[in-house]
């Protein structure tokens, strides 16, 4: 009889890279002697490679951009921690007392878990508990656990640097013949978690390429899939997926709205938004969260482009365009809002009257608001592939300064007619890549709750796109 064979794990680049930073940062610190020695005193007393180490293992991924971004976070966690640690110790003997010690430990671990989810660094809280914990526990008493904790921050930073090193010096795990090939086959098995986009219609969707390849890259164990749910029917499918364990989903066009009271929670920008774009499903509960209008700032911020305090003109008054101005208006920019249907562009802006001012959309009012503008951001669906309509004419670009970017939504084509104008007139673009690939991204951190490099799937995506 034949048995069936084993398939034997993979040791890939991430492996050995690991490997090779561990060993370095082991070897760094031969001259401190490879056990914590209190006879050299103060912290190089308490120097050792345990935490150097610690950090390569967690640290090193499979790029150098996840690598620094596991790196920071990680380095935040031990700051944090190195922090709340050295702080309790001001309580002196006091710490003695065991059931004192006990509540202490639970409260500075919350406060560390606290701090990492208030500035979004979910994987440093590990280490922000981890080390006070540490200093807490450990056999060393006095001044010495001062010394301590600045130790295991340095081996810690030690330990970051030579990842990084170590990841710049050796290649990618993939070949470069590989990339640019990547496809949205994933392997499913028992365990895996299903993700998909909903919509009506829905079959046109980028999602599942985009989602499977970012699955996919990062080994994670889901699938997304492709639901199409008609309109109105919102209730029954949030039912049907809690019931088949959904991870989460999406929703597109038109079901935003409709998916806001079914939430159990909401965030902040799907409350301010007033749109549902990603759902996470855990222990039977929805959380309803938006995350169109943060990944169009996180867009901004990769282009360098900070839009506080600047006079921003936003074409069109669609779904798309009220997450990119209200967020906008959140990030203290002032913006006008040109729409041909002038009560869609009013009704935005009476969210926020402050920041927010409707305008028509005749090229007399677009050349006008051009003239006094910073930033053009265009969320009509003009020069879109597959759709009808261009612009009228360009004339409007004749009036904005040189140093106004222009944005355009659309990511296909690449290069817009709106865009390419721009280019001609010397004006910096950006096409709508960015803000697919960032609220993708930010949507696959909630699913699964792990950090993910923005920078890195962008160009993995645009392969595949
Ligand atoms: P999305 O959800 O992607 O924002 P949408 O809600 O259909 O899509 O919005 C499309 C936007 O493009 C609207 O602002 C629309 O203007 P109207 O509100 O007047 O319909 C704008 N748009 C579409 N075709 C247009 C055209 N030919 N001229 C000017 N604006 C146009």
């Amino acid at each position: 009889m034949k048995h069936p064979s084993v398939p034997l794990p993979r040791i890939g680049m991430r492996v050995i890279k690991t490997a090779v930073a561990v060993m370095v940062s082991y070897a760094l610190f031969l001259p401190f002697g490879l056990t914590y020695r209190e006879e050299l005193g103060g912290v190089l007393g308490q120097m050792g490679p345990l935490y150097a180490c610690i950090a390569c293992i967690i640290c090193t991924q499979s790029s150098l951009g996840q690598t620094f971004y596991q790196g920071i976070s990680r380095l935040i966690g031990v700051l944090v921690g190195g922090a709340l640690g050295t702080a309790t110790l001001l309580l002196g003997p006091a710490l003695e007392h065991f059931w004192l010690k006990t509540i202490v430990l639970g409260m500075v671990c919350v406060a560390g878990v606290w701090l990492c989810l208030l500035i979004k660094r979910p994987t440093a809280c590990g280490m922000a508990c981890i080390l006070p914990c540490v200093i807490l526990i450990t056999g060393v008493t006095g001044v010495t656990r001062y010394y301590y904790a600045v130790a295991r921050i340095i081996e810690t930073i030690v330990g970051l640097l030579v990842a990084l090193a170590v990841n710049a010096a050796l290649p990618d795990h993939r070949p470069e013949s590989e990339r640019g090939g990547m496809d949205m086959t994933v392997e499913v098995k028992n365990s895996t978690r299903k993700l998909c986009v909903i919509g009506d219609p829905v079959g046109h969707s980028k999602s599942p390429l985009i989602q499977n390849t970012m699955i996919k890259a990062l080994g994670l164990d889901y699938v997304y899939l492709c639901q199409p749910v008609p309109r109105g029917q919102c209730k029954a499918w949030l039912d049907c997926a809690k019931f088949a364990d959904y991870a989460g989903f999406n929703a597109t066009m038109p079901h935003k709205e409709e998916l806001v009271p079914l939430m159990d929670e909401l965030d902040e920008d799907a409350r301010l938004i007033g749109a549902v774009n990603t759902v996470c499903i855990r222990d039977g509960k929805a959380y309803g969260y938006n995350t169109d209008g943060e990944g169009f700032l996180r867009s901004l911020a990769d282009e360098g482009i900070d839009p506080a305090g600047k006079r921003v003109m936003v074409l069109g008054a669609g779904g798309a365009s009220k997450a990119v101005c209200l967020k906008l208006a959140q990030a203290g920019a002032e913006v006008v809002v040109c729409n041909r249907t002038l009560d869609k562009a009013q009704t935005i802006c009476n969210h926020d009257p402050d920041h927010l001012r409707p305008t028509g959309f005749t090229p007399e009012e677009l050349a006008r608001e051009a003239e006094q503008c910073d930033l053009l951001v265009n969320c009509t669906s003009l020069g879109m592939e597959g759709a009808s309509g261009q612009f009228a004419d360009f004339s409007f670009l004749d009036s904005l300064a040189k140093s106004a970017p222009v944005v355009d939504l659309i990511y296909a084509p690449a290069e817009t007619e709106l865009l390419r104008q721009a280019r001609k007139r010397g004006h910096r673009t950006a096409n709508g890549l960015g803000l697919l690939v960032n609220q993708a991204v930010l949507s696959l951190e909630y699913f699964t709750g792990t950090a993910i490099d923005a920078a890195d799937m962008k160009k993995r995506i645009a392969d595949v796109l």
